[in-house]
């Protein structure tokens, strides 16, 4: 039985007055039945490790880059994720790219970047709405699986992954709960052909998720938790969304 795993997105939100509440929300919402973790702004990783200590939540990054150190000027290194503490960092979301056109490859190289240093990458895949109108689902979140594979090799059973249909994400537009469940049995048997670690390997679902759609979706055989963007803004909402978890 895998342990549900619920992730906050802040995205580009928050400040250290509003992060202060929103994580002594969080502190006095728990404990919970599931690990769960807040992927926060850079700025905000140090303070959010000392808000956090002693808490059963943990916390990470949005991005990493792919490099190891050097003249990359605004970049920031998933040794200084690990140094900060961080477990985790979200790489390969579709906003990433979208607006930064990273590429399967390059999210790849993230991946392989934060693993080196023991920070799990929590890898985002998902298609837009004209790609699932056009039936190509299962082609495009694939495509972008297989380069992370390639990628890792042996490596794979290490990274958490994330489904995240872009026309769900911040729109209020939820996949149903059978509409994720099949994408994540085509990833999971993608990952069963390339690791035994398939049936251990947490895939979360995102877009959308809400404290009143959460338990539904976290109810499916291959969901395995949520990665939450706009409802981990408020600690009542992802502490509910915690409970639909457990
Ligand atoms: P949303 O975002 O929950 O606001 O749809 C999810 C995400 O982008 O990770």
């Amino acid at each position: 039985m895998r342990k549900k795993l619920v992730v906050g997105n802040w995205k580009m939100h928050g400040s250290r007055a509003a992060n202060a509440v929103l994580l002594a929300g969080l502190k006095e919402a728990g404990p919970w039945n599931a690990d769960v973790a807040v992927c926060v702004p850079f700025p905000y990783i140090a303070e959010t490790a000392l808000a956090l200590t002693g808490q059963q939540v943990a916390f990470g990054a949005q991005d990493c880059s792919a490099h190891e150190q050097g003249a990359y000027t605004g970049e920031v290194s998933s040794a200084m994720l690990a140094d900060l503490g961080c477990r985790y960092a979200i790489v390969g979301h579709s906003e990433r790219r979208a607006y930064h056109h990273e590429s399967d490859q390059l999210v790849a190289d993230k991946a392989k970047a934060a693993l080196a240093h023991g920070v799990t990458p929590i890898v985002c895949v998902g298609e837009t709405l004209a790609e699932r109108e056009a039936g190509r689902t299962e082609e495009v979140v694939k495509r972008q699986l297989a380069a992370v594979i390639h990628t890792l090799t042996h490596c794979i059973g290490e990274i958490v992954l994330a489904y995240e249909p872009v026309w769900a994400i911040g729109t209020g537009l939820t996949a149903t709960p059978e509409q994720a469940q099949a994408v994540h049995q085509v990833l999971r048997l993608q990952l069963h052909a390339a690791t035994q670690k398939s049936d251990a390997m947490r895939i979360l679902y995102g877009g959308s998720v809400k404290p009143d759609n959460a338990a539904q979706l976290f109810g499916q055989p291959d969901i395995d938790g949520g990665l939450i963007g706009g409802a981990a803004l408020k600690a009542a909402d992802f502490a509910a969304i915690c409970r639909a978890a457990m």
